[in-house]
């Protein structure tokens, strides 16, 4: 059974395929216009979006399909104490085809593990945003014609930036790539996504100049500061300007640079580069809706295959005396959520909580 939670749930051929599914979308609208007739998608949004909720509507209707949900948590029955896997077992009565925001960490993962209809993860908590990186990788493929060998520099919070931590596993299955990690050093990427780069050989520096970075760079991928992912509001205050984009700053840049962003932006990007030509982020907001389309019909098609199937397992074990200490993690708040983990390094006894990768 084919759910989207993490992006390495879709092979390299698939993510091949789902772009060339996307960009005949783009060509061909109108041969997909009746492709999803009497499907429904329900779109359960317990965190704010524009871009990843309109688009997937978007989607669902230029397929000839219907959309239910809610953009407000505060507008479901969360707000009444109801469990993550009750929603989602409640929405499988009618729908075909959930996508869901939570503000925790491994939420979808658990919505998966309850469900018979697919789950796409649409972004949880500062962890994984997948259908972000296929909007990305549809991108980087249109814009520079290729997805390997190449500089990428990553810019800003890349300690909560899920679309960044997506991005990166996305792209360990690509060659001669370099990562240039452009961050203050508060926010630096997180050990788990750091690790998965080594173990991989994927090659970056870390650095916290954006200016020195510049030069080098193919493709520059600008991130917001998230205030709501701060615990500490000072904090938030001392980092929020790291980074400002302006005309000045892409005087060194290569003339065929990208800029992208998945958006929304602050103030990390001057509106004064909006009308460069290098300015991608735009062009990638709409590449958004083409990708989620091709990712639907996918996923739709797969689930009409195997009408037999069974949910999800939790692929992890319970280990004495241990629990997940990230506040960020959806065993916080799920009730009777049994804390699970991945040994990840035998010989240091290393776990990682299968919810939200933290180290326990
Ligand atoms: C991003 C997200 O929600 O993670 N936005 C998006 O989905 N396009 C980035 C952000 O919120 O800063």
């Amino acid at each position: 059974m084919k759910h989207l939670i993490d992006i390495l749930d879709l092979s390299a051929a698939e993510i091949d395929e789902l772009i060339a599914t996307a960009k005949d979308i783009k060509q061909n609208p109108q041969a997909y216009a009746h492709k999803c007739e009497g499907k429904k998608l329900a779109t359960l949004f317990f965190e704010p979006s524009t871009r990843t909720r309109l688009s997937f509507e978007a989607a669902m209707y230029e397929l000839g399909g219907h959309v239910i949900g809610f953009s407000d948590a505060g507008n479901s029955s969360s707000a009444k104490g109801e469990s993550v896997s009750d929603t989602v077992r409640t929405v499988n009565c009618y729908a075909d085809i959930i996508a869901m925001r939570h503000f925790k960490e491994g939420a979808p993962l658990v919505a998966s593990i309850k469900s018979v209809i697919p789950i796409i993860n649409a972004g949880d908590g500062g962890h994984a945003h997948p259908t972000q990186t296929l909007t990305d990788l549809l991108t980087i493929n249109t814009e520079k014609g290729r997805l390997n060998s190449m500089t990428i520099g990553l810019c800003g919070d890349l300690k909560f930036g899920r679309t960044v931590h997506s991005l990166i596993s996305a792209m360990s299955r690509y060659e001669n790539l370099h990562f240039v990690l452009i961050s203050p050093k508060e926010l630096r990427m997180p050990a788990y996504v750091l690790e998965m780069m080594e173990e991989n050989g994927m090659s970056y520096e870390e650095t916290t100049s954006l200016e020195d970075a510049m030069p080098k760079l193919d493709i520059l991928y600008m991130t917001r500061i998230q205030r709501e992912r701060f615990a500490d509001a000072d904090e938030y205050l001392r980092l929020k300007d790291s980074y400002i984009l302006t005309p000045d700053k892409l005087i060194p840049a290569k003339a065929d640079l990208t800029i992208m962003h998945p958006l929304p932006r602050v103030n990390e990007i001057s509106t004064a580069i909006d009308d460069d030509p290098r300015a991608g982020y735009f062009r990638q907001a709409l590449n958004g809706k083409f990708i989620r389309m091709a990712l639907i019909l996918k996923l739709l098609d797969e689930a009409q295959k195997n009408p037999g199937r069974v949910n999800a397992v939790a692929d992890g074990c319970a280990v004495e005396g241990l629990k997940c200490q990230n506040v960020r993690c959806i065993t916080t708040i799920e009730q009777e959520l049994d804390h699970k983990f991945k040994l990840v390094d035998a010989e240091k006894g290393v776990y990682r909580c299968i919810y939200c990768e933290a180290q326990a």
